[in-house]
């Protein structure tokens, strides 16, 4: 397996604190078989939604769904015994255009591997196809679950600011002290981040990008440094791109030669200190305000 950045040609429990680029033009199901049972802390993914996008053929609903069924088998068999895993999906659309939500009809795969779901996030973003028989999608979701009910969850590092940083106690025994945490607050299960459009700084030949910062949050709150994060449909990085920048190990694969080979550019780009990525916690774009509110 290409190894760039340290820890090369070590297996992912091998690692310790090496952190690494471990990605393959590779099939998912193939790419997994080689990997170590709970070696992965976070696997975090967006598949295909079998709407018939470039890199996919869009076939029957049941088809899809036992295809996703064993990926996710595998993917439970890496994951780390305090290990997350985060399926971020939208709608599947069928030929009539009715709305399927991928995350109702595929939230039983992972029950019956008796995982436990911890949130269900909602990512609101602004840009889409404007639709004229229904109102246009503006929010997709990410299940997250985890393996046992003693799992990994550090807060702090992605606490956002309070409303109010102020607000102090007006009654009580902590009367007049801080009332809210100093360090801001829980960003909540309602995610507002731009979605990788055109004038997004992070856009490439890729149609559907996760925006790194969307997987920044999950690494941090959910993995330690030197933990191993895993993208099973990785596209062109983003989630390795996200581990790396935060002192984790990323791996990852895609069936699509020219993804894996701008995956290894952002990721040679990021060791050279010049991929530019949107940062977590920049304001969205607001025409009102002068100069967007930036
Ligand atoms: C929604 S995109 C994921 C994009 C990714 N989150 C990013 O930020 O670039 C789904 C990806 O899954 C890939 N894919 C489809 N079937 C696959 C398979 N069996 N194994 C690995 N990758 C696959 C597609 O080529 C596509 O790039």
């Amino acid at each position: 397996m290409a190894c760039l950045w340290t820890g090369a040609g070590r297996q992912p429990n091998e690692m310790g604190s090496g952190v690494g680029a471990y990605m393959e033009c590779a099939d998912n199901l193939l790419y997994m078989k080689d990997l170590p049972s709970e070696s992965m802390k976070l696997i975090v993914t967006s598949p295909p939604y079998n709407i018939g996008k470039v890199y996919e053929r869009r076939r029957s609903l049941g088809s899809y769904l036992k295809s996703q069924a064993l990926v996710i088998a595998e993917c439970v068999r890496l994951l780390d015994p305090q290990g997350s895993l985060c399926w971020q999906v939208g709608n599947h659309i069928t030929s009539d255009g009715e709305v399927v939500p991928l995350d109702i009809i595929l939230y039983q795969h992972f029950k019956d591997h008796g995982l436990h779901l911890r949130n269900r996030i909602v990512w609101h973003f602004e840009h889409g196809l404007h639709c004229s028989k229904r109102y246009s999608g503006r929010y997709e979701t990410v299940l997250w679950f985890t393996k046992s009910k003693n799992y990994t969850f550090n807060l702090d590092p992605v606490r956002v600011p309070s409303k109010y940083p102020g607000k102090r106690y007006f009654k009580g025994p902590r009367v007049g002290e801080l009332s809210c945490n100093p360090l801001g607050k829980n960003p909540g299960d309602l995610w507002i981040i731009p979605n990788v459009k055109n004038n997004h700084v992070e856009k490439t030949q890729h149609p559907c990008q996760f925006p790194v910062e969307l997987v920044e949050r999950l690494v941090l709150s959910m993995t330690n440094e030197g933990d191993s994060v895993f993208d099973p449909y990785m596209g062109v990085g983003s989630s390795v791109v996200a581990a790396l920048m935060h002192g984790r190990a990323g791996y990852g694969c895609d069936t699509v030669q020219e993804y894996v080979d701008i995956a290894w550019e952002r990721v040679r780009s990021l060791q050279r200190g010049e991929l530019r990525t949107r940062p977590m916690g920049k304001p969205v774009y607001d025409p009102s305000r002068p100069n967007g509110g930036h």
